[in-house]
Order: C-alpha cells, then sequence, then structure tokens
C-alpha cells in the first residue's frame, strides 16, 4: 500500500530499488506506474553473483520483471549503483529510493546517510522497519538505522509508516515500511507518543 501510494503522491521520475531479489518489490513499482500513468524509469539492483548473501537468489534474480522495458536490472552495491543511476539521469522530479538489501543496521545506517548526503530531497521507502525490543533478534536493523540517521540530520524530515501484522511466511512487501517522504518542518519522532497522528499514522 505505501508503495503504491509513494509512487502516485509523488510522481518520481526515477526509482532505485535495492535488493532485487525475485523482483517483487520492482514489480509493484513498475505495475503501478503503468496503472496510475506516471512516466518513470525503475533501476533495481543485487549483489553480483559471487558475492555471499543469505538471501541471494542466484538464478532466480529478477524474474518477475525480466524483459519489461520499465524496469533496468543491474548487479552491484545497491546504494552505490542507484546513486550512479540518479547522477546519470538527472532531470527535473522526485526521486524514490527503495531500500530493501541487507537489514543489518550498519548496511542501513551507511545506505540511508549516502541518500541524505547526495540526494537530501529524496523520497526514501525502507523496508522490514519493525520497531521491536533487540530480545526479538529479527530484524532490528532498519529502525534503529534510521533513528541514528535521521537524529544526525541538521534538516528534518517528514516520515510516515505503514504497519501490517506480519504473519509468518508473509510477502515482504506486506511487512512494515517507513517512508521518509522529503525535508520538512515537522520533526521526526522515533518513538511516537501512543495516540499521536504519527502513532495512529499506519
Ligand atoms: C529481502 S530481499 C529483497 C526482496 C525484494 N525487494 C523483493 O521484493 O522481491 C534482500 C535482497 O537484497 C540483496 N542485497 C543484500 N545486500 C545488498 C547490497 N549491498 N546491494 C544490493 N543488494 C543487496 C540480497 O541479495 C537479496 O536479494
Amino acid at each position: 500500500m505505501l508503495m503504491a501510494g509513494a509512487v502516485c503522491r509523488f510522481k518520481p521520475v526515477l526509482i532505485l530499488d535495492w535488493g532485487t531479489h525475485i523482483g517483487k518489490s520492482a514489480r509493484v513499482f513498475r505495475e503501478t506506474i503503468k496503472a496510475f500513468g506516471v512516466p518513470c524509469a525503475i533501476h533495481s539492483i543485487d549483489l553480483p553473483d559471487d558475492v555471499q548473501h543469505g538471501e541471494h537468489p542466484k538464478n532466480e534474480r529478477g524474474k518477475l520483471v525480466r524483459g519489461m522495458a520499465e524496469v533496468t536490472l543491474h548487479q552491484g552495491d545497491g546504494v552505490t549503483i542507484a546513486l550512479e543511476q540518479c547522477a546519470a539521469n538527472k532531470r527535473p522530479g522526485n526521486v524514490l529510493f527503495y531500500v530493501d538489501g541487507d537489514h543489518s543496521k550498519e548496511s542501513v545506517v551507511r545506505e540511508l546517510g549516502a541518500i541524505l548526503a547526495q540526494v537530501p530531497d529524496a523520497i526514501v521507502l525502507l523496508h522490514d522497519t519493525f520497531y521491536q525490543s533487540p530480545d526479538s533478534a529479527y530484524n532490528i536493523g532498519p529502525y534503529a538505522a534510521i533513528e541514528e540517521v535521521l537524529a544526525a540530520q541538521s534538516r528534518t524530515y517528514g516520515t510516515a509508516h505503514h504497519h501490517r501484522p506480519a504473519r509468518q511466511g508473509s510477502c515482504c512487501t506486506h511487512r512494515p515500511q517507513r517512508l521518509i517522504p522529503f525535508p520538512c518542518t515537522r520533526s521526526y519522532s522515533p518513538n511516537p507518543a501512543p495516540n499521536s497522528p504519527q502513532a495512529n499514522s499506519s
């Protein structure tokens, strides 16, 4: 929902998505730009085949978007290729980053920090931003990374989130996602008070 909503709201001219995996997120973006007539190029990146990562899809990489004109597949480090593509395809309009690669805090801090340093007006959608205690030992990195990176920014960023309870084995595009829409005047509050507009915006 937040993926399609972000595309309709911000009408990006460029979407930079990683990791590709089998291409679910890239396909969601592709179907959304087609359905709503948003002229936009999608670049989706996953690691090279010879880099070891527990979730690397190997031969299945990008299978849901192969051959689709709107989506260009790349292999390399997600944020590095994304920022290269952003510079190479510079034109007026919003750029949407979809961050769904390695979910360690260190990786997401590096990626989100690099995006905001190079494209401070970026729309950033981060996946698997569970807000839960470290005891869960499950995908606690992205949320912690957002807190750390945004706390270090001199500009303030607005955030929105979509949270549907996860079922085991559910499609990962249904898991919590957090959108950092753009620099704004409303302060970021990492732990919204219960019943605040931010806490109730899911
Ligand atoms: C959770 S899956 C992504 C799911 C995908 N977005 C989808 O909807 O099908 C994580 C993917 O990120 C890739 N990945 C991990 N680190 C990466 C990096 N630094 N750059 C690009 N891709 C990375 C993994 O190989 C894996 O395919």
